[in-house]
């Protein structure tokens, strides 16, 4: 064949190919190419369409005019749904986009896949307790992949925001308040919900959020005012961030609140400069819920075009606010926005489109057979079960009281209080779980298994006789109800209370001022306390609560947290030992919310009081410095013993590492699970530095009698930090090691590191 008939047979083939759907195959072109091609040929309308996202059939923040999405989508002027519910309807107007609009670019359709989709999880507070990566990453991987049966792209997903201060109600949003703990939980999230093949219609995009600090805002009052020094952000804050990022997240979310003045969406410290420049990101990056827009709430932005001009540089896709739309035009005109600049975010919007493969099929998430098959499978609630067991954190058990064992000397046991057969307000779950209805609030709440629901069952089999009692439901106790909850439990051998917040009551929006439990829970436990029965106090909260009494009379307490679909099932295989608890805390759990923020890793200070009370020391004069329980606290049926505690050099030279071993022996009577920790303290250092820093931990099962000797290596990375000069750097000097199954019962090493 003569060259030009060679050529034309090409060309004539690739127009072929082309003509398929209107863009060139998955071919070996680079994607940054295909994404050129395709803008060269988008009008300034159609790019400012891409970077508007419009809300679906569920609104997640203020209320925005919602004029019909197909008219606006024919138009060009949407190039993302967020919250959208409804398959039959994301495949219409995916339609709209692909057949109806002038260029056909096919819609990301982005929802907050939290902690489920169709099966919901414990909260991510609850998973991070169980300090098992491998557990975590199977949650998301479930999670995506019903997500993605569902023409969902994108979740707005992990949520990696530290926090030290239980009044914010997204503390159950998120790993809690360590960034050595939190980095591991956000990268394996981001491998659950990614995979290793964003093609794979089992796999969506992540977006970690919410850059950044996010939950440090002050008071814990959400989207409140946050200021903090460039060392604390780098050391606190920014890890886990970085670990989403360093495991590939594609996409990131701006923060609502305002870093040292600056709010985040127009941040350049923040994002140029850090996450661009520093880190390379190269992904896409999406506001939140108007966070453009309310950079003129804030005072920061005079109008849309000013805010527009702002917040480009860092943002390029904008959620809910059409602000871009609004001063985008005005923007380039008066020239504080570029068409680079403009291109640059199309671009990261585009690409991310071509790496889904929804120029090669725009409904390739949108198949209704998988869907059917996807959906609620048997074995992702079986799952959910599993995980929300492994997440409930026993902090009490008196007298070996649980498990509840056949040969147990009492047999009537009473479930009682709030939650031990709630059908309502998402109990068990969260606000976040937006896929399980029509809309934010809807579900059907036959899917929960409640404790009641599961006790007969889990307890009859064992020669128990079990009742249930409701009381208190509707927020007010009356003299019935204690009436009933008096005869009730007098004629019982053992209680177990369910107490705790409603489901509605956590996460977004919803932070409070009083941790104490609410809605007469409290005069409940009291009337309880005076009846002179053990009993088993659970809670079904999304963050520590203020429960001092309850931790001083109960007999024994289990933490179930907010656990999801399999609530029931899950607590009846902790109760009955099936699952012996090895959960521990994330975030320390204050004795009263005076004392808050209370975390481990804080500074010394220059006069430590080391027993209460002592004058001219850093505490208070009404209460012990310390919290209820520790960071990284929690119980087993069966016992771990520490000994043995090596460094295996007492001085490391600068760059080498150290290896700090322990021997950990199982002296109790069950087989059970073990996370082994491991926390630094830089002695000597050119500034302070926290008393404990959480730098490994790993998790052991152990059969009675068993002993294994746990090996971390320490690098000299792992002794850096950011110091007061924005350098990350290891300080010589001594170096004190601690290793043991919380954060304050430890054994102590040292070494020094040299110059
Ligand atoms: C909300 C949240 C954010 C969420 C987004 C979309 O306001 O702050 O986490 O992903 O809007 O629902």
């Amino acid at each position: 064949m003569r060259i030009c008939e060679k050529y034309l047979f090409c060309t004539l083939i690739g127009l072929f190919l082309f003509s398929i759907n209107g863009f060139s195959q998955n071919t070996d072109a680079s994607l940054d190419q295909r994404v050129e091609e395709l803008l060269a040929k988008m009008t300034l309308e159609e790019k400012m369409g891409q970077l508007n996202q419009l809300p679906g059939d569920i609104q997640t923040g203020t209320r925005v005019k919602n004029d019909p999405l197909a008219k606006r989508i024919r138009a060009g002027e949407v190039g993302s749904i967020l919250s959208h519910t409804n398959f039959d309807n994301k495949m219409k107007l995916q339609k709209e986009a692909v057949k109806n609009s002038r260029l056909g670019i096919p819609l990301l359709f982005g929802f907050d896949v939290i902690h489920g989709y169709k099966t919901v999880f414990p909260i991510p507070l609850a998973q991070a307790a169980t300090w098992d990566m491998g557990l975590i990453e199977k949650t998301e991987r479930i999670a995506a992949t019903e997500a993605a049966a569902d023409g969902q792209h994108w979740t707005f997903a992990p949520m990696v925001d530290i926090a030290r201060d239980p009044r914010w109600g997204r503390c159950m949003e998120g790993s809690g308040e360590d960034p050595f703990l939190g980095a591991a939980v956000a990268a394996a999230r981001v491998k659950g919900i990614q995979g290793d093949d964003l093609y794979a219609t089992n796999t969506i995009a992540a977006c970690v959020k919410h850059f950044a600090a996010y939950g440090a805002a002050e008071g814990g009052r959400d989207y409140n005012t946050v200021d903090m020094s460039e060392q604390t952000l780098r050391n606190v804050y920014l890890p886990p961030y970085k670990a989403a990022i360093d495991a590939g997240a594609a996409t990131l979310m701006n923060a609502f609140n305002t870093l040292n003045g600056v709010p985040c969406t127009m941040n350049d410290k923040l994002t140029t400069d850090i996450l661009r420049k520093e880190w390379g990101f190269k992904g896409m990056i999406v506001s939140d819920w108007n966070s453009v827009g309310e950079t003129m709430v804030h005072g920061a932005a005079v109008d849309e075009a000013d805010a527009t001009a702002k917040c480009l540089p860092n943002c390029d896709m904008d959620m809910a606010g059409e602000t871009y739309m609004k001063g985008m035009k005005i923007a380039l005109r008066n020239g504080t926005v570029t068409e680079q600049q403009i291109n640059d975010a199309v671009h990261r919007v585009l690409r991310l489109k071509f790496e889904l493969g929804l120029f090669d099929d725009p409904y390739r998430y949108m198949n209704a057979a998988r869907k059917d098959e996807t959906l609620e499978k048997a074995e992702h609630r079986e799952f959910a079960r599993e995980i929300a067991a492994k997440s409930m954190v026993l902090l009490k058990n008196d007298g070996g009281i649980l498990p509840l064992k056949e040969n147990s000397t009492f047999k009537r046991i009473l479930f009682i209080g709030p939650y031990a057969d709630s059908r309502e307000h998402k109990d068990y779950m969260s606000f976040w779980t937006l896929g399980i209805g029509k809309d934010a609030t809807d579900y059907d709440t036959s899917k929960v298994v409640t404790p009641a629901m599961a006790a007969g069952p889990a307890l009859e089999n064992m020669g128990f006789e079990v009742t249930t009692k409701e009381i208190c439901i509707n927020a007010t106790c009356t003299e019935k109800d204690y009436v009933t909850m008096i005869n009730s439990v007098a004629e019982s051998d053992l209680v177990v209370v369910c107490v705790g917040e409603r489901g509605m009551e956590c996460g977004e929006s919803r932070s409070v001022s009083d941790l104490k439990l609410n809605r007469n829970q409290n005069n409940i436990l009291n009337t309880l306390g005076r009846l002179g029965k053990p009993y088993v106090a659970v809670l079904f909260n999304s963050r520590p609560l203020e429960m001092e009494e309850l931790f001083e009379n109960a007999t024994a307490v289990v933490c179930a947290w907010q656990p999801g679909y399999e609530a029931g099932n899950a607590l009846m295989d902790v109760m009955t030992g099936k699952v012996n608890p090895s959960a521990k805390l994330p975030m320390t759990w204050p004795r009263i919310q005076g004392q808050i923020p209370m975390y481990y890793n804080h500074l010394n200070t220059g006069r430590p009081q080391l027993k209460f009370p002592t004058l001219w020391t850093s505490g208070y004069l009404d209460i012990e410095n310390t919290p209820a329980f520790p960071f990284g606290y929690g119980l087993s049926y069966t016992k771990f013993d520490y000994a043995d505690l090596r460094v295996s050099k007492s001085n490391m030279k600068m760059g080498e590492s150290v290896e700090v071993s322990v021997s950990v022996k199982n002296i109790g009577e069950l087989a059970g699970d073990e996370v082994v920790q491991l926390y630094i303290r830089d002695v000597k250092a050119d500034i302070s530095r926290p008393v404990k820093e959480l730098k490994g931990f790993e998790k052991i099962s152990l059969n009675k009698g068993e002993a294994k000797t746990v090996r971390f290596t320490l690098t000299t990375e792992d002794l850096s930090y950011w110091n007061h000069n924005n350098e990350f750097k290891a300080d010589p000097g001594r170096f004190e090691v601690f290793v043991g199954g919380n954060s304050r019962d430890v054994l102590q090493g040292d070494f020094n590191l040299m110059k």
